[in-house]
């Protein structure tokens, strides 16, 4: 696992089994953005590229509750993150980016105008597996190890980490997303608007927070701060992180 960059599919380095049995499915293969939905990849006809999929949650939809309700999880899963992949492949079909694997489509379509539409229904689609897989019903608390060594270095403790975490996602003006990112050997919090995603420039992302709405106000309202804090204290999936710090 540690063999793949560090910018492929989130999905590709987790569910190694390690969940434990708090409700969460256990699983031995990962979910592939292009292999999950039985039936759904298979080529229509002898020759056609192959559709990308939605991966499975990696948890039921109610294994959140009570900090993010399944009724969140189903929409934002069901109806949101779908919508991207069933909208990207209607994009590409017929196209070059037919048949290409999603993280290769979002790189060639970054910040090219007339490919905007591909880009954020792609990143948006990467970004979601990624973010489903930061978050864990048996998460929070504080990473060890290497990790957690880097940031208290990095941030000068880690409730430090964790109060810019929080302020840089509750920051974030409008649609987007709060991340920990690992950059030539520093970590950074960062925030990126709308469907950006930190590997484009370069940037392992180890953590994300999707602060759309549809993240979090069926639940919350407006209050997204709280929505903030109580996924940071309680659903972050510092096991995730450390696998993604680990491939860096
Ligand atoms: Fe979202």
């Amino acid at each position: 696992m540690k063999t793949h960059h560090s910018h492929e599919a989130p999905s590709h380095r987790v569910g190694r089994g390690t969940q434990g049995s708090t409700g969460v499915a256990r699983r031995t293969s990962a979910p592939s953005s292009r292999t999950a939905s039985p039936g759904k990849a298979e080529r229509k006809t002898a020759g056609e590229p192959a559709l990308l999929t939605l991966p499975p949650l990696p948890y039921g939809e109610d294994a959140l509750v009570p900090v993010i309700s399944a009724r969140t999880i189903g929409f934002h899963y069901g109806k949101h993150q779908k919508t991207y992949v069933d909208t990207l492949n209607e994009l590409i079909g017929g196209t070059d980016f037919a048949g290409q694997p999603l993280e290769a489509i979002i790189e060639a379509t970054a910040r090219k105008a007339d490919k905007a539409a591909i880009f954020n229904n792609a990143a948006q689609a990467w970004n979601h597996t990624f973010y489903w897989h930061c978050l864990t019903p048996i998460g929070g608390g504080e990473p060890e190890g290497a990790l957690g060594e880097q940031l208290g270095s990095a941030f000068g403790g880690f409730d430090k980490f964790k109060k810019e975490f929080a302020e840089t996602a509750v920051a974030q003006f409008g649609s987007g997303w709060a991340w920990l990112v690992a950059q030539g050997g520093r970590l950074k919090v960062i925030k990126t608007s709308n469907a950006e995603t930190p590997f484009v420039d370069g940037q392992t992302p180890l953590l994300a927070i999707d602060v759309w709405e549809h993240a979090y106000y069926l639940d919350y309202q407006n209050r997204r701060v709280d929505y903030v804090n109580a996924l940071i204290d309680k659903l972050l999936n510092w096991e995730f992180a450390a696998e993604n710090f680990a491939n860096v």
